[in-house]
């Protein structure tokens, strides 16, 4: 089986900081496994998601994505690699305003002709896998503003995995929804991740969805950096 992300001994601070915000030993990720990071509010969870989506890059330490040694790469090239192979749910969802459903769905294929190349027509795609969400035809020109919270979250689902990227990252996807709409909207991106072979990585602080993953970590252990909450 091959590995999708290795990371060896990251350390990671932000800018204007003046301690690690992360310290991980080891995490080996293999090709086609859906993981859940769990832990608290702060312990780190956005921070190694942005490091390994290319955002931001360590302070020492290896990190290979799809054997791709990460910290070779320029910022630029990073945006680049991160448009052809990773599919990203932000926890804020960073869907374009005052563009509508579609547009914001097909945005990934002007960003990189490989993701493009790999569906026969961009529109059929973005339609195809918004249906498969369960977002209706009367939906689609809508100004992304104009949605619920919970229609905005599964517009972010079908924006990260439209053109099937090898990586999907999804960070605190179903904060938004209630219990029913989260065991489907689970349900199904366990679904398409595994249609296209995707390997998932998937965050949360409720704990409770950990049942659902076959693999999974507590970040707040893993994280030799996070010390819990202050007192
Ligand atoms: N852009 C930033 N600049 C400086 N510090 C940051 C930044 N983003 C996060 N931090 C700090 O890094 C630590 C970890 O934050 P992070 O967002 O990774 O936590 P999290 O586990 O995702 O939390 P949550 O569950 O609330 O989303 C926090 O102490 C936070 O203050
Ligand atoms: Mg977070």
């Amino acid at each position: 089986m091959s590995t999708v992300i290795e990371l060896n001994q990251v350390k990671f601070t932000w800018p204007r900081s003046d301690k690690p915000v992360l310290d991980i030993a080891e995490l080996v990720i293999d090709k086609g496994q859906h993981l859940f990071i769990q832990g608290e509010s702060g312990c780190g969870k956005t921070s190694l998601l942005n490091l390994l989506s290319g955002i931001t890059e360590p302070d020492s330490g290896n990190l290979r994505i799809l054997d791709q040694p990460l910290t070779a790469l320029s910022p630029h090239q990073r945006d680049r690699f991160r448009a052809d192979h990773l599919g990203v749910i932000f926890q804020q969802f960073n869907l374009l305003p005052y563009l509508n459903v579609i547009e914001n769905v097909t945005l990934p294929f002007y960003f990189s002709d490989r993701r493009r190349h790999k569906v026969k027509d961009t529109h059929d795609a973005a339609i195809n896998i918004l249906r498969e969400l369960e977002i209706t035809s009367g939906l689609f020109e809508k100004d992304v503003l104009d949605l619920s919270v919970g229609q905005q979250q599964r517009v972010a689902v079908a924006r990260a995995l439209v053109g099937n990227p090898e990586l999907v990252i999804a960070d605190e996807p179903t904060s938004a929804l209630d219990s029913k709409n989260r065991d489907t909207f689970l349900r199904l991106l366990f679904e398409l991740s595994t249609e296209h072979d995707s390997t998932l990585i998937f965050v949360s602080h409720d704990d409770h969805l950990s049942s659902f993953f076959e693999h999974s970590i507590n970040l707040a252990e893993t994280n030799r950096a996070y010390q819990g909450e202050a007192v």
